[in-house]
């Protein structure tokens, strides 16, 4: 059987990315355009400034990362574009890119989900054992998914609220931080103690939902109270304080969810990976538990086209595809 060679195709936030992954793991190419610089000068993604830029980089990207992979759209076996979730106008630039490359030239069209690109990111390190259970935390998202098969996808518990790295670039920007908050929450923490007192919200006695607006409230309560009673807070403290509750609820509900299905494997994905804290944390419950953790490295982590072409790969081979009606949807399910 020849290898599967597909492009794939990424603008659901804020960086525009296409790479190439050959049998769904090897890793061809993966090019990825920020838009940090942009954004961070607004706090925030700007959806409209999102948009026009994916516009303007998109073609580039792609003849980028078919070049690095010395490979050319006729050799393509599918394009895998992530339709959703995501900011409706930046991934319909992508899904329109992916079409227009797909009517030209026949190659076939893959919709895949942000979701389960970022767990895929993983198949890019070491091929998918199953069953297992993944924690994908990112800006958008925070969630709790198993997963039998490839392709084959069940929540286990979500976000009412604020995802986990929402909460992070919040709470950042409460603190005076520059955007994105997360990596700098994180450096700070390390130098603090978890001296605050901050509430973690677990629900329901079995609940593997998460909920982060009541953390970030009491974030801005303390803030606002020593304000009024002009007291110094300490930064490093607060972060400490603020990382751990946000940890102890993702850790502890993570391994319930590993128990509850009985798996022995936990994967984790999505840009929250990359803290520090987190990963220390699974490690070590991980292995006092003898549950088989897997990290993807921090490249891999964050939002690239490559994880998109693997998860593609599995709907290209189960002949899930996707016409030229094909629409980007902000709210897909998974
Ligand atoms: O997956 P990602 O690149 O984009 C989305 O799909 O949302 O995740 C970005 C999120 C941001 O909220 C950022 O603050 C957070 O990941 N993040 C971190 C760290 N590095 C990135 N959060 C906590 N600690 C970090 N070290
Ligand atoms: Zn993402």
């Amino acid at each position: 059987q020849k290898e599967t060679l597909l492009l794939g195709i990424e603008t659901s936030c804020d960086e525009t990315a296409a790479a190439v992954v050959r049998g769904g793991t090897v890793l061809l190419s993966n090019v990825i355009s920020s838009q940090m610089d942009v954004h961070r000068k607004f706090g925030g993604v700007v959806p409209e400034v999102a948009s026009r830029r994916h516009v303007e980089r998109m073609t580039l990207i792609i003849q980028k990362a078919l070049e690095q992979a010395e490979v050319s759209l006729d050799d393509l076996d599918a394009i895998a574009v992530t339709q959703g979730p995501g900011l409706v106008g930046a991934l319909l630039i992508g899904v329109a890119a992916a079409k227009a490359l797909s009517f030209a030239t026949g190659v076939p069209l893959v919709g895949t989900h942000h979701i389960a690109g970022h767990i895929y990111a993983n198949h890019l390190v070491k091929p998918l054992e199953f069953p297992l259970v993944a924690l994908v935390v990112s800006g958008g998202h925070t969630e709790l998914i198993y997963m039998e098969h490839h392709n084959q996808f069940r929540r286990l518990g979500r976000t009412r609220d604020d995802a986990a790295g929402e909460a992070f670039d919040k709470v950042a920007r409460l603190m005076g931080l520059p955007y994105p908050g997360g990596p700098h929450i994180d450096r700070l923490a390390a130098e603090g103690k978890p001296a605050y007192d901050l509430p973690r919200a677990w629900l329901e006695p079995d609940s593997l939902d998460f909920s982060f607006s009541g953390l970030k409230s009491a974030v801005i309560h303390l803030l606002h109270n020593a304000k009024q009673r002009n007291e110094e807070i300490n930064s490093a403290d607060l972060a400490a304080s603020f990382q751990e509750a946000v940890l102890d609820v993702l850790v502890e509900k993570s391994i319930r969810a590993v128990k509850m299905t009985g798996v022995k494997r936990l994967l984790l994905a999505g840009g929250v990976s990359a803290n520090s804290g987190l990963r220390i944390r699974l490690h070590q419950r991980c292995e006092e538990e003898q549950i088989n953790l897997q990290i993807p490295p921090l490249e891999l982590c964050t939002d690239n086209a490559a994880m998109i072409a693997a998860a593609g790969t599995y709907q290209y081979l189960d002949g899930k595809f996707a016409d030229l009606r094909l629409n980007a949807d902000p709210n897909l399910p998974l």
